[in-house]
């Protein structure tokens, strides 16, 4: 297994590119199963999620072209085998997203269960209870959601929770149902629009995506279209997070910083001077960080996917922060790792009190699940001296050729087999 060696304290300074969102898009390539003709997408990241959803609709019956430079060809017309394995799925719990797109296509589906995960529970009953509104009839058999439907129906359908996948699903399964479907208390992250977008160049009738109620007309059939993957907003507050860290000033490009507005708000509290343009994100850090405390909640409020990065960041600030996550149960893992490289952490349920010191010092430590691995990753940069992070094949789950581009940014960094 991989594993990441970094010596630490070097300052990030340059220029970095930001890859296509990966959860943007693993669901827009669920999408090509709704469709009837070649889906083009672009600015598609190379990172092993994006292999495991290729290889999950390709065995299904996807016809896939890929050029090798972000650019994918999807095409559905001869869908023929509706069903997600275990083996697929339990590596990576996106693979639900298929559900929704295969039983409106299809009118039927066989997808297993993605079970708990390291950071919590994380059950797909909304995207149950949705299906079963739109007219579906499902099945919890052996492990797997088995689903039928002649043709789905539109509903009103009310979640019980904000679920981005949840909405998504539900969303790309109402394109085609009959009539209309609302969704009440739908997501409204970046990514759920920038599906929403790809959705309705392929024929769809969205509106309201970005909001809590999204509304979709149904319609016979989608056709293929060409779509640009938006810029990983969790990518770009990843960078940010180690130059500030690390007292650097980096130039992220082909992002939007106004995806980002409650993370660069920490940042700029955090004592950064954050320059904003079009497509562009300029950081620079100050001498030491001041402490900043944070709270997870639904976009656009501050993503659970940065609080790891903020945890990292607290550890070496100027005073002490509380980190509150709200969305998962069991998101602090990476605590117990950022301890062992001295940072000065105490966990009380879902809150993290941290104390940030003046160093931390470089330890053997295990990453846990994707954005724990990117905090130890900037406290690795931090620390003085070497830090071996274990199990990185999280990290290339989310992070396309990370150790290049922190390379390029002048850290010292380096795969070991
Ligand atoms: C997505 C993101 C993930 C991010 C998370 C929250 C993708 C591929 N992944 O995950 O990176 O951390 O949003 O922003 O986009 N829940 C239920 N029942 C359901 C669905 C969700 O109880 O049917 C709960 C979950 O356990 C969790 C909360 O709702 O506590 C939010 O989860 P959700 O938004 O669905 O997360 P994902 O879509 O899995």
């Amino acid at each position: 297994m991989d594993k990441l060696l970094i010596r630490g304290g070097v300052p990030l300074v340059g220029e970095a590119a930001i890859s296509g969102a990966k959860n943007a898009a693993l669901p827009i390539i669920c999408a090509s199963l709704l469709s009837d003709g070649p889906l083009n997408l672009s600015n598609v990241p190379r990172l092993n999620d994006v292999a495991t959803m290729r290889r999950l609709i390709g065995q299904m019956g996807v016809a896939i072209a890929a050029d090798g430079d972000g650019a994918l060809t999807l095409d559905g017309r001869r869908l023929d085998n509706p069903v997600a394995p275990y083996e697929m799925v339990k590596t990576m719990r996106a693979s639900i997203l298929a559900l929704g797109p295969l039983l409106a296509r299809h009118g039927e589906a066989k997808v297993s269960l993605p079970g708990g995960c390291a950071i919590g529970a994380r059950p797909v009953d909304q995207h149950i209870k949705g299906l079963r509104a739109m007219g579906a009839e499902i099945r919890v058999e052996g492990g797997y959601v088995l689903a039928q439907a002649r043709r789905l129906k539109g509903a009103r359908i009310v979640t019980d929770m904000v679920t981005v996948t949840g909405t998504e699903n539900l969303m790309m399964a109402a394109t085609l149902a009959e009539g209309e479907t609302i969704i009440e208390n739908a997501a409204r992250e970046p990514e759920v629009v920038d599906l929403a977008n790809c959705l309705t160049a392929m024929g769809a009738r969205i509106s309201g995506a970005g909001s809590d109620r999204i509304s979709i007309q149904g319609v016979d059939r989608l056709h293929g279209a060409d779509h640009p993957v938006m810029p990983d907003r969790i990518e770009t507050g990843t960078y940010l997070c180690a130059a500030a860290a690390t007292r650097g000033e980096i130039l992220l490009t082909r992002t939007s910083a106004a995806l980002l507005d409650s993370v660069i708000d920490k940042l700029r509290e955090a004592g950064c001077v954050v320059d904003c343009r079009s497509d562009s994100i300029v950081l620079k850090a100050p001498r030491r960080l001041k402490p900043v405390s944070v709270r997870t909640a639904p976009y656009p409020a501050f993503p659970t996917d940065m609080q790891a990065q903020f945890m990292a960041i607290d550890s070496v600030a100027d005073g002490a922060a509380v980190i509150r996550e709200t969305i998962f149960e069991n998101r602090f893992m990476h605590a117990v790792e950022l301890i062992r490289l001295g940072a000065n952490i105490r966990i009380d349920a879902s809150n993290a009190v941290v104390t940030g010191v003046p160093a931390l010092d470089g330890a053997t430590v295990m990453a846990t699940d994707l954005r724990a691995s990117a905090s130890l990753v900037i406290a690795g940069l931090v620390a003085r001296g070497e830090t071996l992070i274990e199990r990185i094949y999280h990290l290339d789950r989310g992070y396309e050729r990370i150790e290049e581009k922190l390379t390029r940014l002048g850290a010292d960094v380096r795969r070991v087999r």
